[in-house]
């Protein structure tokens, strides 16, 4: 049994959907898929790509990104709304959205719901700061796309979402743990290392330098539940910049595919191959 991840479909890309179409019909049926989110806003084409996606694997579990939750002209009171009638749609799919074992004997999955936690919410926020950054984060579709409605309770939508992850599901602790979420748990993974950026041979320039993703990226509560679940790895997506890295005994894998641009430019690498392979027993 295998497990492989992924990200940030973006099918809305008619190139990303022929990537998603041309996986191969036979050579993961015994496989496990972790989609880490951002699969479309635009909700028939997010569905057809797991309907491409589900027969492909045995099992294909998935938790929702930004670009998903985005309502532009959905319907939906609000991107709540919207989130749960997509865990509906996926789960009348065949997709996975819960915690469960992937395989007699195999590790538990663990999807963790997230969403980002800006400066102004406090402390769990992976804010960084930036010189020449524009703090009202205009270029940031989220913005405009993404509302909420009240959450009583909580302090904001990452409150909210960290809320819906059952950390005791796997206290047997019997079994390896692999969790997976859309957004950053840790601020050191938004920084390429300088072995890995020698790697890429791109300039030295900041394509956005206005744009501070630190405000946007994640939240430090994730991890928190990544240690407290004792996961040996987590996958994520969000930032389209795929990494591999050990810290602190976990090991920390994304594999995004980003936008057709980004790869053209060989800020996302390493997807030609498909889907990552990052668990095998
Ligand atoms: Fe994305």
């Amino acid at each position: 049994m295998r497990i492989f991840a992924l990200s940030d479909l973006h099918v809305d890309y008619p190139e990303n959907l022929a990537w998603v179409e041309s996986l191969s019909r036979s050579d993961y049926t015994g496989d496990v898929l972790l989609v880490a989110g951002d699969i479309s806003h635009d909700e028939p084409l997010l569905c057809r790509a797991m309907e491409v996606l589900r027969p492909r694997f045995r099992a294909v579990f998935f938790v929702s990104g930004n670009h998903d939750l985005w309502l532009r002209d959905s319907g939906y009171e609000d991107s709540l709304a919207k989130f749960y009638a997509l865990m509906e749609r996926c789960r009348a799919l065949g997709i996975e959205t819960r915690p469960q074992r992937a395989d007699e004997g195999g590790p538990w999955i663990v999807p963790l719901q997230a969403w980002y936690m800006q400066p102004h919410e406090g402390e769990g926020s992976l804010f960084v700061e930036k010189q020449g950054e524009d703090p009202e984060l205009g270029m940031w579709a989220d913005k405009r796309a993404v509302r909420w409605p009240q959450f009583d309770g909580h302090s904001g939508p990452a409150a909210y979402f960290l809320s819906l992850n059952d950390c005791d599901v796997t206290d047997d602790r019997q079994y390896p743990v692999i969790t997976f979420s859309h957004f950053l748990p840790r601020p050191e993974l938004m920084f390429w290392t300088e072995q890995e950026f020698a790697a890429t041979g791109l300039p030295p320039l900041d394509p956005q330098p206005r744009f501070n993703f630190s405000r946007v990226a994640g939240c430090r509560k994730l991890d928190e539940q990544i240690r407290s679940l004792n996961a040996c790895l987590h996958v994520y997506g969000h930032q389209h910049r795929n990494r591999d890295r050990l810290i602190e005994g976990v090991r920390y894998v994304s594999h995004c595919l980003g936008y057709p641009r980004e790869r053209e430019q060989g800020r996302v690498r390493g997807v030609e191959g498909g889907p990552l392979l990052v668990w095998q027993q």
